[in-house]
């Protein structure tokens, strides 16, 4: 695993396999950022002048490598780009990706000194937690030869003299970059070994680990509480659901959050199957939970004085003759009915259980965050998550919390003249309505299970939870770890209000 350190030490005197710079599209050129001060002196004042021969022009992703001169302890240097050269300060992203290019390009070798921009304790968070989440990669099930290591030890190097919020911004990267990984583990995971019983003891044992309060409810317990959204979408599979609560306290806390995650360990669609083209990456489909849970885990190593409560909804959605048809009536947790018109809706369906349970509990705030909806990658693509939420001054809450962590979100309405779409002539209400905006029929829907009082919003991450695409910056191919800052940011800035 890829360790993170800190030093005020000169680039040059850094013994390291490489040392990494960056380097911008400036005005007229190349050039080379502040942070590689030592690096401009050794090159004797070539450097800009040899990386441009080499072709380099700064731009974002790039990544070029030099072989070092006299003066420097490293093996090499590596500069990596910024994108457009910014005077007083470049933005954290593109910090972040710079980073994370840098860190996936140096897979293989020992150890690596970051010589970016990285004067303040933000820029320092951002080059660290980009290298960590950059140097990701998930190796558990190759067995064959030319399998690199990830990058062994990051040290970012800084001129900062306050070392000690340095090292604080470090310790906060190494937490967010830790279990931002290790939501991507989850997510990763192929659905034949993460069901959701594995799912549930991989929490429990976390929770043991670092103190946090965990309850899981087996399909007896579920079926004893009247849990019938989450047995209903899990009653088809050979692997039964759970319900499962991680618990963190503090005892200074003036605040609750409620964090409730979608656990669709595999989402097959059901008896309403998903076509071929359409199931090859729904192992995905628990990236809501995966979620939740680093968060909890994540707000317990940060110390921040709140509590957070993550609710997993856990089930494995499959077509067998025990499944859920469509047509079936769910009496779900807390008693309203839901006619199942399509059983690849069933995210709602989980959520709606542990929504009201979670709401039982009376905390301050609900965000459940769900890999929901085609509609909403449709509507937004496959790097913005939509948030929805029960009032609008939540709702941009929670889309500026997500800027200020460094996601792409966008709010999204909750029109009222949709509900009428799912109205059933037999139960509640039916889990499906109207095709068009179905991203938002799938809030609405959520929305009738938050109990009056409590702030809620809705994170459907279907679009950037899991990558497809060539790697860029720090994020890999495969889970993302998206939602994670947002959840960890609203918990810390709770904490602080
Ligand atoms: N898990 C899917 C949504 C999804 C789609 C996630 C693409 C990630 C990428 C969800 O359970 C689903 O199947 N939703 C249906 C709802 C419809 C049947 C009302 C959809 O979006 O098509
Ligand atoms: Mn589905
Ligand atoms: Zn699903």
């Amino acid at each position: 695993m890829t360790a993170l350190s800190v030093s005020t030490s000169s680039a040059a005197a850094l013994r390291a396999d490489a040392l990494v710079i960056g380097v911008a599209k400036g005005p007229k050129g190349l050039v080379v950022t502040s942070g590689a001060e030592a690096v401009i002196e050794a090159f004797e004042g070539k450097l800009a002048e040899t990386l441009a021969t080499l072709g380099a022009n700064g731009a974002e992703g790039e990544a070029v490598k030099l072989p070092s001169p006299a003066g420097l302890k490293a093996g090499f240097v590596l500069a990596v780009g910024l994108g457009e050269a910014a005077e007083g300060g470049y933005p954290l992203e593109a910090l972040r990706r710079a980073a994370g290019v840098a860190a996936r390009t140096l897979s293989g070798t020992k150890k690596a000194g970051l010589a970016l921009p990285a004067e303040s304790a933000e820029e320092i968070e951002a080059v660290a937690l980009g290298a960590l989440l950059g140097s990701y990669d998930f190796t558990v099930y190759r067995t064959g030869e030319g399998v690199k290591e990830p990058v062994g030890d990051l040290v970012v190097l800084t001129g900062r003299k306050g070392s000690k919020d340095a090292k604080a911004a470090v310790e906060r990267a190494t937490v967010l970059g830790e279990e931002m990984n290790r939501s991507r583990d989850l997510i990763n995971t192929p659905p034949n070994d993460l069901h959701p019983k594995a799912f549930a003891a991989i929490v429990q044992a976390a929770g043991k680990e670092h103190g946090l309060k965990v309850e899981v409810w087996d399909e007896k317990a579920l079926a004893k509480g009247g849990f019938g959204g989450i047995l209903g979408v899990g009653v088809g599979s050979a692997n039964p659901p759970r319900l499962v609560k991680v618990a963190y306290t503090h005892p200074k806390a003036k605040a609750t959050l409620a964090f409730v995650g979608k656990g669709i360990t595999y989402d097959s669609g059901g008896i309403s199957l998903k076509p071929a083209g359409h199931n090859e990456t729904m192992k995905c489909d628990m990236s809501g939970a995966a979620a939740v849970f680093a968060a909890v885990v994540s707000a317990k190593r940060l110390g921040l004085a709140v509590n957070v409560t993550g609710w997993l909804a856990l089930a494995e959605n499959m077509p067998s003759g025990s499944a859920t048809r469509p047509g079936d009536v769910l009496r779900m947790y807390g008693g309203k009915t839901v006619e199942v018109l399509n059983t690849d809706a069933e995210g709602r369906l989980v959520l709606a259980d542990a929504i009201v349970r979670a709401g039982e509990e009376k905390p301050d705030a609900i965000v459940d965050v769900a890999t929901l909806t085609g509609a909403m990658v449709l509507a937004l693509g496959n790097r913005t998550f939509g948030v929805m939420a029960g009032n609008d001054a939540f709702r941009d809450k929670l889309h500026a919390t997500a800027e200020r962590a460094g996601e792409q979100s966008w709010p999204m309405p909750l029109p009222a003249e949709l509900r009428k779409s799912m109205d059933s002539p037999v139960a509640d209400l039916a889990n499906m309505g109207e095709r068009m905006g179905g991203g938002l029929v799938a809030g609405i829907f959520l929305k009738e299970f938050v109990a009056d009082g409590i702030d809620w919003a809705h994170l459907d991450i279907a679009g950037p939870a899991f990558h497809e695409s060539a790697p860029y910056g720090y994020t890999p191919k495969g889970g993302t770890g998206s939602a994670v800052r947002t959840l960890v940011q609203l918990a810390q800035e709770t904490a602080q209000a």
